[in-house]
């Protein structure tokens, strides 16, 4: 299959390749909307540019922040972003994605502590404003590895993620667990505060546990079948969770509102609609959210990253099946979250996934937010190449060409490999050794693995 590089040297390139396609990209004339402020609550935020949460598996043992850690998010904060919404953090150790992924508890608070000072600070000093930062509490689900191997913890059988990774009957978690989950949440908000964080976020993407409830429709009992079943875990978690709400402290979630997969196997979709999104239940959820349960902001994504993995991050064509151009995942992406936005325009959100688009990223999230289609945006991979990525754009008008992000998935490949991760071409020296170790180790696994 032939593998189609990014390889537009231009806006109207890109522009003529996404009208050939039929998909409708939003690009701003200049991106001076991104340096004007983001409020929501009581927030206002100096620019709408986030950096999206991106596990970089380099904790010590019992789950604090390494040094590694610590530079890279000082180095993002010295980069401009107004938000840094941290990476995923487990709340339980039978939860975690790895042996070195951050999990917060009690006896590690300090550690989460001086992390968050320290973040602030570089902010502050390097640019006149600290970060907001949100912490993610996640809890792994199907994708726990407590031991660096696969512990899968499910909530109902799923043939098609089983192809990449076996999960049986004796995986399943029982309604208990998940009630005992609703109360570790509140836990972890409380400690989210503590540790100096501004906000939780109750993650609810990418087919971790509670994204996998919300498609659980042939789960019985009490956290299965009907939409509120399905939504059950995330807003009781969101309820425990704002028991430790006031005005310096706020809950969130990230959430994802279309996975990639048909009825019966995916959010986002109906029944007989094939891969179609139909955004019914996320538009309810959403509103639900603002106006029963209080959040004011909220970040939305999509996909399964070990299965759908051009759903949440479109890439080259043809590098993976399936052989999608990664326009019309970028399409989806945008205006899918901008049927949200539309129809809750009240609610403060934050799109996903711009990095695809390299240098021309920055034109199109102002595009994005210009044709209300969000408010604010978080950018994943590109803030592991250029953490600066903010302080270009709102300084000098554009992103740097020479720093972006080349969407080769190399991160994505040290992730799954439990190596601490970051950018493999724009940071070599730090991670082509582990890069080194992850090629050791693929020789090993069978074709089809995935994490
Ligand atoms: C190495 C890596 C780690 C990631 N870790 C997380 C994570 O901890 N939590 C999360 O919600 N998304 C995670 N993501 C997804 C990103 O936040 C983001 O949604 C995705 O990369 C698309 O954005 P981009 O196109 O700007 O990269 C991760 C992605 C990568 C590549």
């Amino acid at each position: 299959m032939p593998h189609e590089r990014f390889h537009y040297k231009s806006l109207e390139e890109v522009q003529a390749t996404a009208a050939a396609l039929g998909v409708n990209l939003p690009f701003a004339k200049t991106t001076a909307v991104l340096g004007t402020p983001i409020t929501f609550g009581n927030v206002q935020l100096p620019n709408r540019l986030g950096i999206a949460p991106m596990e970089g598996a380099d904790s010590t043992p019992d789950g604090s922040p390494s040094e590694y850690t610590t530079r890279r998010y000082v180095a993002e904060a010295k980069g401009g972003s107004a938000l840094i919404w941290f990476e995923a953090i487990s709340i339980v150790e039978e939860g975690r994605s790895s042996k070195t992924q951050l999990l917060l508890c009690r006896e590690n608070l300090d550690a989460y502590k001086r992390l968050t000072e320290a973040v602030k600070q570089a902010g502050l000093a390097a640019n006149g404003h600290a970060p907001y930062l949100v912490m993610q509490a996640n809890h792994s689900g199907r994708y726990s590895n407590p031991d660096n191997r696969p512990a899968p913890m499910i909530a109902y059988r799923h043939p098609e993620l089983e192809q990449y990774r076996a999960a049986d009957d004796s995986c399943i978690v029982s309604d208990d667990y998940l009630k005992m989950l609703e109360e570790k949440f509140g836990e972890a908000a409380l400690l989210a505060k503590q540790a100096g964080f501004d906000a939780v976020d109750i993650k609810s993407c990418h087919g971790y546990l509670l994204a996998e409830l919300s498609s659980a429709y042939t789960r019985p009992g009490e956290y299965g079948g009907s939409y509120e079943n399905r939504t059950r875990l995330l807003k009781n978690g969101i309820l425990a969770a704002k028991a430790h709400e006031d005005e310096h402290f706020m809950v969130t979630s990230r959430l994802g509102i279309y996975d990639g997969y048909a009825y019966p196997w995916g959010f986002g979709v109906r029944e007989g609609g094939g891969l179609t999104p139909d955004l019914a239940e996320p538009i309810r959820l959403v509103r639900e959210l603002y106006e029963d349960y209080g959040l004011r902001m909220v970040d939305l994504t999509m996909g399964n990253p070990y299965a759908t993995t051009h759903v949440t991050r479109p890439f080259d064509k043809g590098k993976y099946q399936p052989d999608e151009h990664p326009f019309l995942g970028l399409d989806r992406m945008i205006h899918g979250i901008g049927a949200l936005k539309q129809a809750v325009p009240e609610m403060t959100i934050y799109a996903s996934a711009p990095t695809y688009l390299r240098q021309y990223a920055d034109l199109y999230t102002a595009g994005a937010v210009e044709q209300g289609l969000c408010d604010g945006m978080l950018f994943g991979r590109m803030a592991f190449a250029d953490p600066d990525f903010a302080n270009e754009i709102v300084r000098t008008g554009r992103i740097d060409p020479s720093r972006v992000c080349m969407t080769c998935g190399m991160c994505g490949d040290l992730i799954r490999a439990h190596k601490p991760t970051g950018c493999v071409v724009r940071n070599a020296e730090t991670f082509m050794p582990f890069y080194k170790e992850f090629l050791e180790l693929k020789k090993n696994q069978p074709a089809n693995f995935r994490g």
